[in-house]
Parts: C-alpha cells; structure tokens; sequence
C-alpha cells in the first residue's frame, strides 16, 4: 500500500516536472509558430508608439539617441531574412530575450548597450514584429546620408 502510494507520488512529480518543462513560455518564444488569427496589429501599433519609441525615436538627433531607429533594424532584418516569417521569428526571438548572439546591429550593442527585455507577450511581440514589417516607418535623414545599414 504505501509502495503504491509513493510511485504514485513520483508519477505525479515526474509528470508535473515533465508538463513544467514543455510549457516554459519563457523558452517557447524560440520556435513559435506564428498564429496570425490571435495578433492584433492596432496594438502592436500602439506599442511600438508608445514604448518602442520611447527609446527608439525616429525623430531624435544622432548625437542624442538611446537606441538606433527602428528602420534602421528593420533595414537590417530584411538584409538576412527571405519571408515575413522569417523576418517575424528573428525579431520576436531578440525583443524576447535580447542577447548578443541574436543581435544584428553589433556596433549599436557596443554604442547603447544591449536592449532590455520588456516583458511582454509572445502574441504582442509578434503583433509589434508583423506591424513593423507591414508598415513604412519613419527614419531621420542622417540614415540616408549613411545608407542605412549597417
Ligand atoms: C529602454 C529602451 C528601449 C526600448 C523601450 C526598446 N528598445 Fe529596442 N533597442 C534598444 C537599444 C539600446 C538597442 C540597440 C542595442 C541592441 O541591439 O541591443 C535596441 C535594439 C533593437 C533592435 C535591433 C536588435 C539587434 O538585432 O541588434 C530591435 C529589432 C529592437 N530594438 C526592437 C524593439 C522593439 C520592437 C521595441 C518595442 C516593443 C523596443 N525595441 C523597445 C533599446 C530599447
């Protein structure tokens, strides 16, 4: 009776740590499908609006910026990338846990330092990456002189 009782127990340990393991949201970003009906792109909008652009201002001086514009990473995102979907995956998976090895814009990593996680969802976050895909976004005049890349 009690041997029972305890592979009972383990079963139902093993199974929650094995559940736990496969349900991370924190490591599903990685190879996430991108499930078009759940996005809202009016918000991703308002995010990039209000948030991304806090930082990423595409209006600000090239001597007063805290990150490049966003144009400027999208520019360099479309550079390495065939599909939206492709474009979508790189992206989510940097502004999901920016890191230097998922960073495209090296010399703006050492220049401002790398991005903070913002803590957002999967959805949002995808919503933000097929907003900013979908739309021309406005960049300053010094990116033209520059080319635009990097
Ligand atoms: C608190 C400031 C801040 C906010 C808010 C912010 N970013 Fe950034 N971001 C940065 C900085 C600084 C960099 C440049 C360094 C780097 O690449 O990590 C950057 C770089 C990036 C890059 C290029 C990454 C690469 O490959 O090097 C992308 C894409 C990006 N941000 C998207 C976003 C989006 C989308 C949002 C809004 C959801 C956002 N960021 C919000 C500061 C910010």
């Amino acid at each position: 009776m009690k041997k029972q009782l305890v592979l009972c127990l383990s079963i139902l340990l093993l199974w929650n740590y094995g559940c736990r393991q496969t349900d991370k949201t924190t490591s599903d970003y990685k190879n996430a499908a991108i499930n078009y009906e759940q996005l809202d792109l009016k918000r991703g909008e308002n995010i990039v609006q209000t948030v991304c652009n806090s930082c990423h201002d595409p209006s600000a001086e090239k001597t007063n910026r805290i990150a490049p514009p966003l144009e400027l990473a999208k520019r360099n995102y479309l550079a390495v990338t065939n599909t939206e979907e492709e474009f979508v995956k790189k992206m989510v998976r940097f502004i999901m846990n920016p890191t230097e090895e998922e960073a495209e814009l090296h010399q703006d990593v050492e220049e401002y330092g790398l991005m903070d996680p913002l803590g957002y969802s999967l959805t949002d976050i995808q919503s933000v990456a097929v907003y900013i895909y979908r739309t021309e976004l406005e960049w300053p005049e010094w990116m033209d002189e520059e080319g635009g890349q990097e």
